[in-house]
């Protein structure tokens, strides 16, 4: 058995989540998670609101709000949110709580007993009515690298580059708009540039401390690639604490009005909610962050690379006692309509509408995100496309080979499953190429192609079309039951085995099919088999797993959007 410990971005409970979020992290970590759950495997899947950082103050202050009701607000909007959609997390857990805190303090107090940190000062902007540092969001101005004009102090959002804020050309205060004055301050740098070589060694070999402890080559090209540049292009020290009053307090001398910057508070959260997630379980969390045996996963989008990749194996290689990441599987941006998915614009979709407009469709909204997934570029969603998935493979492909098989056998055997009579030769190959899928599709998630293993599914369900249309069971049956009773089996155990495969994909899709066939499964692996459902099992009626979308329905979504 292997042991995971699987992370999804926590998300900032300063707003709702929308499609991109799931298509970029939370998707396809869950179906990587409930894959590993069903290969048997010890998982925890860990996420939580990251309640601090200026997006959240400055939101509260917008609209005459305290940073605690914005939270309070959103953290438990999104939980729901994930809930609908079935992302399973272990626990959905918040930074603001008192063990978050704790955890995170005495993370840096480790590091600061250890001189990790330089303590720098440097001139910052300020501004003068408000009588406060402006960091990261509280400025914005021109991003140097892409001209962009309303990048952030800490990060472009146009082209993902991290800045810091005296970098930005023509900066003004998010607060007055005014011109910000410079003045000096003192804050905790992380020194990055002695780490580049262990770094290199470690993300392109895999290789730490003369250990093979991950395999680049699983490693995603966008992934690398992102890393490559920022090594070869020299690592500056950063930040790790701002000027702020809201977040995790620097808990030493000379930390008043200071906080931990989100390098130094988010990913902890991944560490304080599984110590929260362990004792609810009574279980040890070292057991999952300390121990070399297990890999640790961290899903996220791209924005975040640098973060996890970098920064976040730098502070827990200099703590020494945590294991670092087996792999950072990002993904780039979803757009939407051919454009970018924007919050301020509202050109999004959130998933609260989304279950509203369409109740009962959330494994179509997860089909359809795995399909048109940003694995390795940014992909776009479009309501046309997103009708076209469902209507034509959803509804036409594996909905109508389920339905067919369930009537049938309920119309010609009682709704018992018939016997396997004698196999052909091209039975035999059918049946073998059934119990290849398994394999397939686990490489496929294990590997982090999700749109691959997700085709492979509707393949399966193809092939058991394909072979209805050939054997024509619905003429053989006046000619030879015998023959019948064979293909039936065959069909029959091809839905059980889409039942199993679906599940990481379509858990809901999955749940309707076994209740149809009136049976459970246990793993992963059971679908290797053929012959899951024994003669003479008495299944249920046939009910439809998908329908059709009007073109109406569709047409509402876009003028909504417009
Ligand atoms: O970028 C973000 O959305 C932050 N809330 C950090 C996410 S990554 C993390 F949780 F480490
Ligand atoms: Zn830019």
């Amino acid at each position: 058995m292997e042991k995971f410990i699987v992370t999804a971005a926590l998300p900032y409970a300063n707003g709702p989540i929308h499609i991109g979020h799931i298509a970029g992290a939370y998707l396809p970590a869950d179906i990587f998670v409930r894959y590993q759950k069903l290969k048997k495997n010890d998982v925890v899947f860990i996420c939580g609101s990251d309640e601090h950082g200026a997006a959240i103050t400055l939101r509260a202050k917008k609209e005459n709000k305290s940073p605690k009701e914005i939270i309070d607000l959103y953290h438990s909007k999104n939980k729901k949110s994930f809930e609908t959609l079935n992302i399973n997390f272990s626990i959905y857990d918040r930074t603001s709580s008192k063990l978050h805190h704790e955890t995170a303090q005495e993370f840096f107090k480790n590091l600061e007993s250890k001189n990790v940190f330089n303590k720098k000062t440097t001139k910052q902007f300020f501004d003068k009515k408000h009588n406060q540092f402006l960091a990261d969001r509280y400025i914005q101005g021109t991003c140097p690298k892409c001209g962009y004009n309303l990048a952030y102090g800490d990060q472009c959002e146009s082209c993902g580059s991290a800045l810091s804020p005296t970098e930005l050309r023509n900066p003004k205060s998010t607060l007055s708009g005014n011109t910000p004055i410079i003045k000096e301050t003192t804050h905790w740098y992380l020194p990055m540039k002695k780490n580049e070589k262990w770094l290199k060694q470690w993300i392109e070999k895999g290789i730490l401390e003369k250990k093979k402890i991950h395999d680049p080559k699983k490693w995603k090209n966008n992934v690398l690639g992102q890393c490559k540049s920022w090594i070869d292009g020299g690592l500056q020290s950063r930040a790790m604490t701002r000027d702020l009053d809201w977040g995790v307090k620097v808990p030493v001398e000379g930390g008043e009005k200071k906080v931990l910057y989100v390098w130094l508070d988010a990913p902890i959260g991944y560490i304080s909610a599984t110590k929260k997630w362990a004792k609810q379980e009574n279980k040890r969390w070292e057991d999952y962050w300390k121990s070399p045996k297990t890999k640790l996963i961290n899903f996220i989008g791209k924005d975040n690379i640098v973060f996890h990749c970098i920064i976040f194996p730098i502070i827990l290689k200099e703590h020494g006692e945590f294991i670092l990441p087996t792999n950072v599987p990002a993904n780039e941006f979803l757009n939407l309509e051919g454009g970018k998915i924007s919050t301020s614009r509202n050109h999004a979709i959130w998933v609260n509408d989304f279950i509203n407009d369409f109740p009962d469709k959330e494994d179509v909204l997860r089909y359809v995100l795995c399909s048109i997934s940003p694995e390795n570029k940014d992909s776009d969603f479009t309501w046309k496309d997103f009708q076209a998935r469902n209507n034509n493979e959803l509804v036409s492909i594996l909905g109508n080979f389920v339905n067919r098989v369930i009537v049938l056998t309920n119309k010609y055997w009682d709704g018992k499953v018939p016997k396997r009579n004698q196999t052909s030769e091209e039975d035999k190959i059918i049946l073998n190429k059934i119990s290849e899928f398994p394999n397939k599709i686990g490489e496929s998630i294990e590997n982090y192609k999700f749109r691959e293993g997700l085709y492979q599914l509707i393949d399966l369900a193809r092939l058991g079309n394909k072979f209805l249309a050939e054997q024509e069971p619905w003429k053989l049956y006046k000619l030879d039951s015998d023959r019948t009773e064979t293909v039936l089996n065959i069909c029959l155990q091809i839905v059980f085995s889409l039942s199993v495969l679906s599940e990481p994909f379509l858990p809901e899709t999955s749940d309707k099919i076994c209740k149809i066939l009136n049976c459970s499964f246990e793993s992963w692996n059971c679908s290797k088999k053929t012959n899951n459902l024994k003669p003479n099992h008495k299944i249920e009626e046939a009910k439809h797993l998908f329908s059709v979308i009007s073109d109406e329905k569709i047409q509402e979504q876009i003028d909504k959007l417009n």
